[in-house]
């Protein structure tokens, strides 16, 4: 089934209660999302980021409203189907995912397994045009020089790369990307994010990543939609953005910076009162304890 339009990625009225909660995760959101773009959503923890990304996966169903990823209705499509659109999208994620004891080569591999069939154990049993293919991703994201060397045993930044060439083994015309700079120093996370928009502009991937950093949302998105409480509060393109607008983000965002420094002191408090009353017990029995013992 096609859509009318030119919209990657659409969801209308999209709405998510999980079972057994009673606040919704998303409410009524409603995105379209051309192709080529790079998105960021821009929201603190539990806002509803994830949700919303897994949704356009399939990875999720909605309670109400519709998802559209390349031009099929993914809460409609099930087995097959549902796993050669998941096919068409490539996921990182935050703590990236990969096989620790496996080599990069083998972890990057990995990324193709939706296209074969049966299982594989070690790279020769890949065929060879695909081991080249994954060398090819492997050049591009930097670490050739590394393919043979355990996953676990690179930094950060460059597992997160290895990630990259994972999901680009699928051919991906949507790349999601949840959180993907969130374990990383500001030097490799701008090296990672760098490398996600130079791969999305030479392969025309559309691009929708979650970020809880406005600066980073700022430098790399072209468009910025921001979730407050599972709601959409803001869809701005980047471009031209003042300094007082930058401002306001942060306000629409996030709760006031006075309110969060209001829940810290309160958390700060409570943890300090369990603490004392901890220690105080723990004095107390000690006491008794000694109390009770027979003199040597
Ligand atoms: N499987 C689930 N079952 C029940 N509630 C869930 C589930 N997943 C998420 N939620 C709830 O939905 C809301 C949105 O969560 P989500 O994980 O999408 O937020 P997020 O913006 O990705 O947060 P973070 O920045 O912490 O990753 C939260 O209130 C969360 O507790
Ligand atoms: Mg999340």
């Amino acid at each position: 089934m096609s859509i009318p339009n030119d919209f990657v990625v659409q969801t209308t009225g999209l709405s998510k209660t999980y079972p057994g909660t009673a606040t919704p995760a998303l409410t009524d959101i409603s995105l379209e999302v051309s192709r080529g773009e790079i998105v960021v959503l821009l929201g603190l923890s539990g806002s509803g980021k994830s949700t919303l990304l897994r949704h356009i996966d399939g990875l999720e169903t909605p309670t109400s409203g519709s998802v559209t990823s390349l031009g099929e209705r993914v809460d409609a499509l099930k087995g097959r189907e549902l796993r050669e659109l998941r096919g068409k999208i490539g996921f990182i994620f935050q703590q990236f995912e990969l096989v620790g004891p496996l080599t990069v080569l083998e972890n990057v591999l990995t990324g193709a397994l939706s296209t074969l069939t049966g299982p594989r154990l070690g790279i020769w049993t890949y065929p060879k045009s695909l081991r080249r293919k994954a060398l090819e991703h492997i050049d591009r994201v930097g670490l050739l020089e590394r393919a043979y060397q355990r996953a676990d045993t690179l930094s950060g930044g460059q597992q997160q790369r290895v990630a990259i060439a994972r999901a680009l083994m699928q051919d991906p015309e949507i790349l999601l990307a949840d959180e993907p700079v969130a374990s990383l120093d500001p030097e490799s996370s701008d090296q990672v994010m760098s490398l996600i928009r130079e791969i999305a502009a030479e392969r025309a991937l559309t691009v929708v990543c979650s970020l809880h950093q406005v600066d980073l949302a700022l430098s790399w998105g072209d468009r910025i939609v921001g979730l407050r409480g599972g709601a959409v509060v803001l869809d701005t393109p980047t471009e031209a953005l003042s300094k007082d607008q930058v401002m306001e983000i942060y306000g629409r965002v996030a709760v006031s910076t006075s309110e969060i420094q209001a829940v810290e002191v309160e958390l700060a408090e409570a943890r300090e009162q369990v603490r004392a009353g901890v220690t105080r017990r723990a004095a107390e029995r000690f006491a008794q304890d000694s109390a009770s013992e027979e003199p040597a």
